[in-house]
């Protein structure tokens, strides 16, 4: 089968579609022939070395965690799934898999794949719309009649942050974003927009029950002063100052710091997937590239600019 890979970390070239085997499912996995899959800033971070601390240097490393596809084999464990299924994950091996013609996928990161969605627009939702689930109701508790800040709205977690903060009931949605994207942003349920062009928004004067910090570039001290006196700030970012903050922050019942690891899951697999299919939350899709075009989307990704998902076309 042909597969994304690396042979070593670097520039987008470093992707090379080669033929690799195709995986054998283990007994609680899933052989999933994969329609589609969409790129995650933590995919050009691992292609970059960024995280070879945890990556390592044993090549050739795959690529991809997102995927959407049709289930070719099922282990003798697995319940839930029978060949033929349509089925979407988000892949939980260290460095993923998805994008590949055939991806193995644990039982317990895939879920039936929305029925209204193409397997483009459902491949660009694990990931991304499952951080934003975690960071909002798990870690920010968001409540109805909350009111919500997320900076960053216009990206990939971003526009499936401000869909679920509404979802979930905050009555006032504020999403920071270029100007550009200002009219995206309102049409995914932000009732008031920041253009971070125009307005620094720890300068305002309105406090929010959350800030969810997609973008993760405000500096904690300056967020204090638009967080409500026990309010949540959630950041995107783990790094060993903001886990240390979130240890120290616990501490008092004060405001709290708090940084979403995703971890993928098939409840809100399949929470999502009811939500999409109430019509209660959609992809928005940036660029398609097909899969020999791998080293192109990440060049686009990576510029930080996608508004929405890029998505990878396999099959
Ligand atoms: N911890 C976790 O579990 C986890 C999970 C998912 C993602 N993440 C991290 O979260 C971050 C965001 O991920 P993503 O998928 O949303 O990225 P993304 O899709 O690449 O984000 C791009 C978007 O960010 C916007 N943006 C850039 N600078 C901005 C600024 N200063 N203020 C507001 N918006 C700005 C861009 O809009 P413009 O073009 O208008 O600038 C663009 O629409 C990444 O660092 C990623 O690694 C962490």
């Amino acid at each position: 089968m042909k597969a994304a890979i690396i042979y070593s970390y670097g520039s987008p070239e470093v992707l090379q579609v080669a033929e690799v085997a195709r995986p054998q499912p283990k007994a609680d996995q899933l052989l999933v022939k994969v329609f589609a899959s969409s790129i995650n800033p933590i995919e050009w971070k691992i292609r970059k070395g960024m995280l070879k601390l945890l990556t390592g240097n044993n090549f050739p490393i795959a690529l991809g965690f997102d995927l959407s596809g049709e289930v070719i084999e099922v282990g003798a464990r697995v319940s839930r799934f029978q060949p033929g299924d349509w089925v979407y994950a988000c892949m939980d091996q260290l460095t993923g898999g998805a994008y590949a013609q055939y991806a193995a996928v644990a039982e317990k990161v895939a879920a039936m794949k929305p029925a209204n969605m193409t397997h483009e627009q459902a491949a660009a939702v694990p990931l991304a719309a499952m951080t934003a689930l975690q960071a909002l109701r798990d870690k920010g508790h968001l409540k109805p009649g909350q009111r919500v800040l997320i900076n960053g709205a216009s990206g990939g977690v971003g526009t499936y942050a401000v869909q679920i903060a509404k979802l979930l009931g905050a009555t006032e949605v504020t999403g920071v974003c270029s100007g550009k994207n200002i009219d995206l942003v309102k049409s995914l349920g932000a009732d008031l927009t920041i253009d971070y062009n125009q307005q620094d928004f720890t300068q305002g004067t309105t406090q929010y029950d959350i800030v969810f910090d997609v973008v993760g570039n405000c500096s904690v001290s300056a967020c204090r002063s638009v967080l409500q006196p026990r309010g949540i700030y959630v950041t995107t970012q783990p790094s060993p100052g903001n886990y240390l903050r979130s240890i120290l922050s616990a501490l008092w019942p004060a405001q709290k710091f708090k940084v979403i690891l995703l971890q993928s899951k098939h409840e809100d697999l399949q929470y999502l997937k009811a939500q999409i299919e109430a019509g209660n939350l959609r992809s928005v899709i940036d660029k398609t590239y097909p899969l020999a075009q791998i080293a192109e989307a990440h060049t686009y990704a990576e510029a930080g600019h996608t508004v929405g998902k890029t998505v990878m076309i396999i099959a």
